[in-house]
């Protein structure tokens, strides 16, 4: 029978190392904050409950956990000890095992923290924590083992001597409990020598009077367990959170030719022989068809791309592009621009709410806003699809071949008819039928093709 759970996420700190208007524990994180990490692995267990202890700013921390953690108030900030402290009114007839995670370790796996449980349960432990061997232990709660490599006690690094500061054995800040040991031991609890503040770590020793088991799980990625205190953890977790996803994809058979420098959200899909290079960002709920190329300096948010389709230097965002477009460098596709397939989108181009059919071309410098086109339409260079008339968008339609010739302006709103040519130069203010040519300022018909 499963032993029942409950999790406990510390995010009350006051965080003045960050130095942040915002609380430390909202701070985005490789594309979501911090706490969603933490959130996300006392999830992966199915807790009964999920208390989440917030401090400094805690209205807008509360308001983010909506309904998914029960929110606990810790006025003073006291320390980790006191922080759990807070809950326990809460867990007075819980008899099962409590999970206590930090909110600032966005980097520990959730299959961690399954392997954790397990060991719990498996040693029937009265306390589990997670540890590490790290090469810079600075800041972190040093792990003392006795002769038997039995834990013993955790001491912090304000309170280690100078030999305890060489012990690269950390607390990574993860631990299980039984509930009723967490709770004695937490009463038993005195404020760390010299201080107000009641460390958490100072459990252990509490724990092994009372008779119980405490056991140390040591997990192989020493990045894991990195603590995001300061904006330099903080670039190091987004750095490392991004290599992680770009290994993930590299499995499933994505090239990257630069991987060190480029950013994927946690939501992202990317197709088989797809080729990323260096400094391209893919984030929200982006999705890159197989056989594709992402050329460096690439944008894509929440953006859907088909296959084979080549994007050079550009940013598009909130778009979707058929198979085997093509767009850039530097152009600009604005949300709400939906391209059929092979449709190829030119040098320093802006698209804004775009929908465009299959094989049309707009060409360099030219900008499309508010507007439908049809198949194997030519949009010349330096166009512009004047939408606003000071107060209100307005919408252009052209059809299916038309070609539009360079440095002409239509004046939304305008329909120009299939096959319809406009002369270079020219400013379209009025609809045009189908199969004209127009020129001029303001456009008028120059002669019918019938
Ligand atoms: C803590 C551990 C240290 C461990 C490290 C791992 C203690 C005393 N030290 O140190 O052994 O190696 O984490 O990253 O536990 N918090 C509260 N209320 C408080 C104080 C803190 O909710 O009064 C929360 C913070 O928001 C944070 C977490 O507890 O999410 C840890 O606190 P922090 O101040 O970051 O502890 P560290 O100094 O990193
Ligand atoms: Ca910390």
């Amino acid at each position: 029978m499963a032993v029942p759970l409950v999790a406990i996420i510390l995010a009350a700190g006051d965080s003045t190392r960050m130095n942040s208007k915002i609380p430390k524990v909202l701070l985005p994180v490789a594309g979501q904050p911090m706490i969603d990490y933490a959130l996300q692995n006392a999830e992966a267990l199915k807790p009964s409950k999920i208390f989440t202890v917030v401090g400094a700013k805690s209205n807008e921390v509360m308001d983010h956990l909506e309904k998914r953690a029960l929110p606990i108030l810790q006025t003073q900030r006291l320390g980790t000890g006191h922080a759990v402290q807070q809950v326990l009114p809460r867990l007075k007839s819980f008899k099962g095992n409590v999970l206590i995670l930090h909110a600032d370790a966005c980097l520990i796996r959730p299959q961690t923290i399954l392997a954790l449980r397990q060991f719990h349960l498996l040693q029937n432990s009265a306390a589990t924590l997670l540890t590490a061997r790290v090469e810079s232990p600075f800041g972190y709660g040093r792990i003392l083992r006795g002769k038997e490599g039995e834990v013993e006690r955790i001491v912090e690094e304000t309170h280690a001597t100078p030999e305890e500061r060489h012990i690269n054995e950390i607390n990574g800040g993860v631990y299980f409990f039984k509930a009723t040991v967490l709770a004695q031991a937490l009463k038993d609890l005195k404020p760390a020598k010299g201080q107000r503040e009641f460390y958490l770590t100072d459990i252990i020793p509490l724990v092994l009077n009372q008779g119980g088991k405490v056991h140390a799980l040591m997990v192989p990625d020493r990045t894991e367990v990195l603590g995001i205190n300061n904006r330099n953890q903080l670039a190091q977790a987004h750095r490392l959170l991004n290599f992680r996803r770009v290994e993930e994809h590299q499995r499933d058979g994505v090239t990257f030719l630069n991987p060190k420098t480029v950013e994927v959200g946690a939501h992202v899909v990317i197709g088989r022989d797809t080729v990323i290079e260096g400094n391209v960002q893919l984030l929200g709920e982006t999705v890159i068809g197989e056989d594709g190329r992402i050329e460096s300096g690439c944008h894509i948010q929440s953006s859907k791309l088909g296959r084979g389709v080549v994007v050079k230097a550009s940013r598009i965002v909130e778009s979707q592009l058929g198979d085997h477009c093509d767009v850039g460098p530097f152009a600009h596709v604005r949300s709400g621009s939906v391209l059929d397939k092979k449709v190829h989108v030119g040098t320093n181009a802006e698209l804004k709410n775009a929908t465009i059919a299959a094989g049309s071309k707009v060409g360099h410098f030219s900008y499309v806003g508010d507007a439908k086109l049809g198949k194997d339409v030519n949009v010349g260079a330096g166009c512009v699809f004047a939408n606003y008339d000071g107060k209100n968008k307005h919408e252009c339609q052209v059809g299916d071949k038309a070609f539009l010739g360079s440095n002409s302006t239509l004046v939304a709103p305008v329909k120009i008819g299939a096959k319809t040519v406009i002369g270079a130069g020219s400013v379209v203010t009025k609809d045009v039928p189908a199969g004209v040519t127009v020129v001029g300022v303001p456009g008028r018909i120059f002669k019918n093709k019938k």
